[in-house]
């Protein structure tokens, strides 16, 4: 039975098979492993099996009740399964609390946290959603107005489960792909009423999984502004925690990213499960150990956010979550993440190509500048050797010219007092400016804010329904602007016509989307997703139309930055904090679900403008490089000595590390929050380069330098290091190399060259 299933998987495209409750016993199937893509989903009855690499994904369906129940995830397993063992029903915890579900509903005695609530026409909540049928696509299909992961017949093989509800008349098909070269496993679900009332979808859950595991830490990232990404780890205790957004936005606070690790598991050893929830809104992350001692998770849409009405026939289509399993540790979860996310998320034809040394006018000037001035540093710049010159925030407004945070956003003309004749003189002239050393012409940026208006301003005078609002309530400013209401058809074409006019108008080549707010006095609870499809059909539409754009997506710095972001936006900004050190922690911790290659990180002039802190010019340099677009955040004219002299060198040393950090396998070695030496390395895609970049914080005072042993090296190889001595992979990561700095703010960047 189980070869002629595969059989008939291969001679179809989709294979729909029915059979409510009429159920083999999942522990009798067998999954032979060979290649990937031919194992990736084994259907044995109403068996599954999902197969990566280095990871299953096992669950069946019920016979007795139509509940789908999850047998594993995590390393591989093979052949047949044992069955789990009859649970003791006693107590007020009936059957549906004691096992492990897939998506479990609500209200018929599984007392913990579920990943749908349907407020039916009638009010009540209860449903009981059972399995109906499912179908084995070869690839994956797109998701319906959202962004996703995606991938051709080889890459990805998606398993769709039809649920419904006989009661009620709700239909779920829950989708599952899986990428087996990346051991990822990826969810979605559509719910369609199909009923004749309205119901309310109160809560979506993308993804729920229930781990056999009573002891595991959860690792994710918090922060605010200018100090994104910290890297936070705890226990998870009996009962809920969790974390989310309910700004409207991913925000700064939480990342829609979560682990889950075993107590011992480090950064290169012990077993992570990662989920990465491909969103840009408000979303919620609950991890629940129940009072059997399972650990569910649920990452999806913020429940307080959310009470979606679905009318007879309408569908509400979950963002999906990416799932990646690693043993060797949260470094191999988060180089999964990477690879997936580099290969199989990001759309932009810049995902894997070398990326610009760039140099953005916002620190450097903020609002102070002319035509003649910005022309100027756009001069000095292609005179350093920048080849991508940004000119940031102040540049528009006519009536309300932009020449301070209180004014203009919503007028997107150029200012006519700072450029009478457009920007079209400017951009030309600036892009005739040849970069140093080189043939090429300086290429020309700009940043918009386009979500958001400031009451000081035509469109708001023209359009003030436009922005988001409560009745009468007052609507409350932050840094003096407003939010326009993406879920509105007038406002998502507005900006598209706008940003079409715009790119139209001179030869722009990079776009720097800036969103700095949350969302307040919403009409509904509804519209935070409302507006998020607005906003994806805005940037897929524009990405679409100027795909030779290099889009840089930034919300005050990482506000947004998530996976939903990172489909239409090769980089985002990482941080509005600039400082070396700080910037050491924030993209040491956005790594943990997020390439490199999507980050961007400036050198800036000192002392810091956020931290007023003074740090070198190469230390500042050196962290700048370990992001994928690498730039200058300064004006060349108020250049140090020390940092003009230096900058040659830095810039050269940027583009030669960038291929390897765009595409190459990170490894954090050593964690700024843990030691005075934090330390990161990259290995080229081919295995033939690394480099390493090793920092020293703070003074050492009579303490012996460290060693710091590399990672994922050929164990058999020899590597020459930085061109002098040659070691063996063998010693490099198990003995290590040692450096030693005179003081505080010390930066090393090595290379090794495979023999
Ligand atoms: C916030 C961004 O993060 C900054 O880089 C800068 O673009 C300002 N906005 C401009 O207003």
């Amino acid at each position: 039975m189980f070869g002629t299933m595969r059989e008939s998987f291969t001679a179809a495209t989709a294979v729909v098979v029915m059979g409510l409750l009429t159920v083999c016993s999942h522990s009798s199937l067998a999954v032979a492993q060979e290649s990937s893509s031919s194992n990736a989903v084994v259907v044995d009855g109403t068996s599954f099996a999902l197969n990566g690499d280095n990871v299953s994904y096992r669950f069946h369906v019920d016979n007795s009740t139509g509940d789908l129940v999850s047998d594993h995830f995590g390393g591989s397993v093979t052949g047949a399964i044992p069955s789990p063992q009859e649970p003791d029903v006693n107590g007020w915890v009936g059957m549906p609390g004691r096992v492990r579900r897939e998506f479990p509903d609500q209200g018929r005695g599984d007392f913990r946290i579920p990943a749908i609530r349907i407020r039916q026409s009638e009010g009540y909540t209860v449903s009981d959603l059972q399995y109906q049928s499912h179908q084995v696509i070869k690839g994956k299909p797109a998701l319906l107005g959202l962004p996703a992961t995606w991938g051709d017949e080889q890459d990805v093989t998606t398993l769709v489960v039809h649920l419904y509800d006989n009661y009620s008349s709700v239909a779920a098909d829950l989708s599952y792909s899986v990428f087996p070269r990346y051991d990822a496993i990826i969810r979605s679900v559509n719910v369609t009423n199909q009923g004749e009332g309205n119901i309310t979808i109160e809560a979506l859950a993308s993804m729920s999984v229930d781990l056999p595991y009573e002891e595991l830490d959860m690792v994710n990232l918090r922060g605010d502004w200018a100090r994104e990404a910290n890297r936070q780890r705890r226990r998870v205790e009996y009962g809920i925690q969790g974390f989310g957004s309910n700004t409207g936005y991913s925000s700064h606070f939480h990342n829609p990213f979560l682990a889950l690790v075993h107590p011992s598991t480090t950064e290169s050893q012990g077993e992570a499960w990662g989920f990465s929830l491909v969103y840009t809104g408000s979303f919620s992350v609950d991890v629940e150990k129940g009072s059997q001692g399972f650990t569910r998770a649920l990452l999806g849409l913020n429940p307080d956010r959310l009470s979606w009405k679905l009318g007879p026939g309408e569908i509400l289509t979950s963002p999906e979550c990416v799932s990646v399993y690693s043993k060797d540790g949260i470094g191999g979860m988060s180089r999964s993440f990477h690879r997936l996310y580099r290969n199989h998320l990001i759309k932009s034809r810049f995902a894997t190509q070398n990326r610009p040394v760039l140099l953005n006018s916002w620190e450097g000037v903020y609002f102070d500048f002319n035509q003649s001035s910005i022309y100027t540093m756009a001069e000095d710049s292609a005179a350093l050797g920048i080849q991508l010159f940004v000119m940031d925030d102040g540049w528009f407004g006519e009536k309300y010219p932009r020449l301070a945070d209180n004014a203009g956003l919503g007028d997107w003309m150029p200012n006519p007092a700072r450029f009478p004749n457009g920007l079209e003189p400017l951009v030309e002239d600036a892009t005739n400016l040849t970069v140093k050393d080189s043939s090429a012409k300086l290429r020309f940026g700009i940043w918009v804010e386009p979500e958001m208006v400031n009451p000081n301003s035509t469109l708001y005078h023209e359009h003030p329904d436009w922005v988001l609002h409560a009745g009468s309530y007052p609507r409350t400013e932050r840094r003096n602007q407003l939010v326009l209401n993406l879920a509105l058809p007038e406002v998502q074409n507005f900006i598209i016509d706008f940003m079409t006019t715009l790119l139209r108008s001179a030869d722009i080549s990079y776009v720097k989307w800036d969103n700095n707010r949350g969302q307040h006095e919403t009409p509904s609870p509804s519209n935070d997703h409302a507006y998020m499809l607005g906003l994806y059909q805005v940037f897929s539409t524009l990405t679409e139309r100027f795909p030779d754009v290099l889009w840089e997506g930034c919300a005050s710095g990482g506000g947004r930055f998530d996976p939903g972001m990172l489909q239409y936006f090769p980089q985002i900004w990482t941080s509005d904090n600039t400082d070396g050190v700080d910037r050491v922690t924030i993209q040491f911790g956005t790594s943990l679900a997020y390439p490199p290659s999507a980050m961007g990180a400036h050198l800036s002039a000192v002392p810091n403008h956020q931290t007023g802190r003074t740090i070198p010019v190469t230390f500042r340099g050196h962290v700048a490089m370990m992001g994928g677009s690498f730039g200058l955040e300064l004006n060349p004219a108020d250049l140090q000595d020390d940092e003009r002299e230096s900058m040659p060198e830095l810039l050269a040393l940027a583009e030669k590390v960038n291929p390897i950090v765009l595409n190459g396998d990170a490894y954090r070695l050593r964690l700024p929050e843990e030691t005075n030496w934090p330390a990161m390395q990259f290995i080229s895609e081919d295995g033939s380069q690394a480099v390493l970049f090793y920092f020293q914080l703070g003074p050492n005072v009579n303490h012996a330098a460290p060693w710091v042993r590399l990672q994922g090296l050929d164990l058999e190889a020899n590597y020459s290091v930085d061109g002098n001595a040659t070691y063996s992979g063998a010693t490099l990561m198990n003995m290590g190399l040692q450096y030693t700095f005179e003081t505080e703010y010390g930066s090393k960047v090595v290379f090794l060259e495979k023999n």
